[in-house]
């Protein structure tokens, strides 16, 4: 058996502990030798609970145990999960995880610690919940120049704008209704503004190239400004509106940005609803493939822990690299970003819109006193100059 130990026994350890559990004779047909769980850590006890016969209250019972091979870091946060891992690296137990944030800040010096010390450091749990996505960039896509990665990253986000589309409701309703339901955090500011699925790009375009993207490059905008008339110029568009989080390589320049755009049906990803996430990767030799599933939630989650649990314990003693460098990877100004832009002006006078911003295509009968239109080509600096002379701008989202 090979012995490991769970940090925090919250919605994902308590996750892990369950997976390992029920599926003891699944994973034993897939590796003979069979997990156990030998510790978990928490402050808490959890009297009645199975987990109160491995509950342990001091991590030095973890790291100096030479029997813990595999040690999984579900707490979330920064202190103490930081400390706790390095630990258990330098101890050379491998060590998989959830934990986005952490992972995101200290990836690179985490992973090379691991390396240091003969074990891995995984965490394919911290992108798109129980979607594989880390494994498929890390192995299955590693021959492939990846030209771009398009993601629904955010579960309540996509959940709001589903509901604004299908029931026409306005977004402080659809939020407040998903707090109430507990899809959304009490405090959703996180994930409205796109910060969530921010860290989550910078993760996959990390992986992409192997050199470190930094949160604070990437344009960051939320859904907080769709309003419930922007979904029916959407409608009129034949198309909808998602948050995505996006990464592209073009003439050996990198772009990120996460920002809701005006999506249409021939994009994979048009069809990705509620609470669902999905990930389209574009590969410069087999082209593009999807991942798509629970993004979030306690057995997604901790399925796709214990997933990396079985890549550790196939590999004891080895490293499984993961190529992902502290170099910065410089990612341009997006001004320099080439894209079509929808457009809504506090009025109609299509000769005027035209002499500004070119050939558009206009889209009215939406609301009196106001259109939309579709913009040419252009750079964001462009369009952001054009919308500065024109002046009436009342909304912009981005065309995919
Ligand atoms: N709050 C996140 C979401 C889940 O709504 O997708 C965890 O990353």
């Amino acid at each position: 058996m090979i012995k490991t130990a769970i940090l925090g026994y919250g919605t994902v350890g308590s996750g892990v502990f369950e997976v390992i559990r029920k599926n003891k004779d699944v994973i034993r047909n897939k590796f003979a030798e069979g997990l156990e769980v030998k510790y978990v850590l928490d402050l808490r006890d959890f009297e009645d609970d199975p987990v109160s016969e491995v509950l342990v209250h001091d991590i030095d019972i973890i790291i100096n145990d030479p029997e813990v091979a595999i040690v999984c870091e579900t707490m979330g946060g920064v202190k103490p999960a930081y400390d706790f891992t390095r630990r258990a690296l330098e101890s050379g137990k491998s060590v998989c995880t959830s934990n986005k944030e952490l992972v995101e800040k200290h990836g690179p010096e985490l992973l090379q610690i691991a390396k240091a010390h003969n074990c891995s450091y995984l965490f394919e749990a911290s992108v798109g919940g129980g979607i594989p996505i880390i494994r498929p960039l890390r192995t299955s896509l590693a021959q492939e120049e990846i030209l771009s990665i398009t993601g629904i990253l955010n579960g309540t986000t996509n959940y709001i704008l589903t509901k604004m589309e299908t029931e026409g409701l306005a977004f402080d309703d659809v939020l407040k209704r998903a707090q109430e339901k507990g899809y959304a955090e009490k405090n959703p500011d996180a994930d409205v503004l796109g910060y969530d699925a921010c860290r989550k790009i910078a993760i996959l375009t990390s992986l992409a190239y192997g050199r470190n993207v930094s949160y604070s490059d990437i344009t960051t905008e939320g859904i907080t400004n769709i309003k419930d008339i922007d979904f029916a110029y959407a409608k009129k568009l034949g198309a909808t509106i998602k948050l995505f989080a996006k990464s592209v390589k073009k003439n050996d320049k990198y772009y990120a940005i996460v920002a809701p755009f005006i999506v249409s049906p021939e994009n994979p990803l048009f069809s990705v609803n509620g609470v669902f996430n999905a990930i389209l990767v574009n590969g410069n030799m087999g082209g593009e493939t999807m991942y798509y599933g629970k993004g979030a939630g306690k057995l997604a989650t901790a399925s796709a822990v214990v997933s990396d649990v079985l890549d550790c314990a196939r590999h004891i003693g080895k490293h499984l690299e993961v190529r992902w460098d502290a170099d910065k990877l410089e990612i341009s100004p997006i001004d320099g970003a080439v894209r079509r832009f929808f457009v809504r002006v506090s009025d109609t006078d299509e000769t005027r819109i035209r002499s500004v911003f070119g050939d558009i295509d206009m889209v009215t009968g939406v609301a009196d006193g106001e259109c939309g239109f579709v913009t040419p080509e252009m750079t964001e600096k462009e369009y952001r100059e054009k919308a500065g002379q024109y002046g009436n701008v009342i909304g912009m989202i981005r065309m995919d």
